[in-house]
């Protein structure tokens, strides 16, 4: 799948957002921004803490903010490190963001350049979704 319209704004406010990462313990700085259906973005950054395991990272920094703001159905995310391979989202984001938006797409990218477009349904081809409950 080849990048869309405005995809590499979407990756322009993740690349600045990850210089808010709060990552001084991995040092790997990720920057996320969600854009929804009502065309609004939502960025978010990873936090860590000194109590390792109570980090969020940034995709779902960036999902919160968005269901924060009350806008909950989720076109595209990019997502940003800079390292000479691309980044891919851990398991436990994958999930969140499939809650709201399971064939949302995902844009994977470097501050170096390199760019790969996928989706959730792809990374994730059997969520377990809110209709699993009833
Ligand atoms: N991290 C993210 O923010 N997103 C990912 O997709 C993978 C991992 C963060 C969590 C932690 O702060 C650091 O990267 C190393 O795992």
């Amino acid at each position: 799948m080849s990048l869309g319209p405005g995809d590499e704004d979407l990756i322009k406010v993740a690349a600045l957002q990850r210089q808010r990462a709060h990552a001084p313990y991995s040092k790997y700085r990720v920057g996320a921004a969600i854009r929804t259906k009502r065309n609004k973005v939502h960025a978010g950054a990873n936090v860590e803490n000194a109590s390792y395991g109570l980090t969020v990272c940034a995709e779902r920094t960036a999902a919160f903010a968005a269901v924060n703001a009350g806008d909950k159905e989720f076109d595209a995310i990019a997502i940003v490190i800079d390292d000479d391979r691309l980044p891919t989202p851990c398991g436990a984001c994958r999930q969140v963001l499939a809650e709201f938006s399971p064939t949302m797409r995902v844009i994977l990218a470097t501050t170096g350049g390199l760019r790969k477009a996928t989706t959730l349904r792809e990374l994730l081809p059997d969520p377990f979704l809110p209709e699993n409950l009833t």
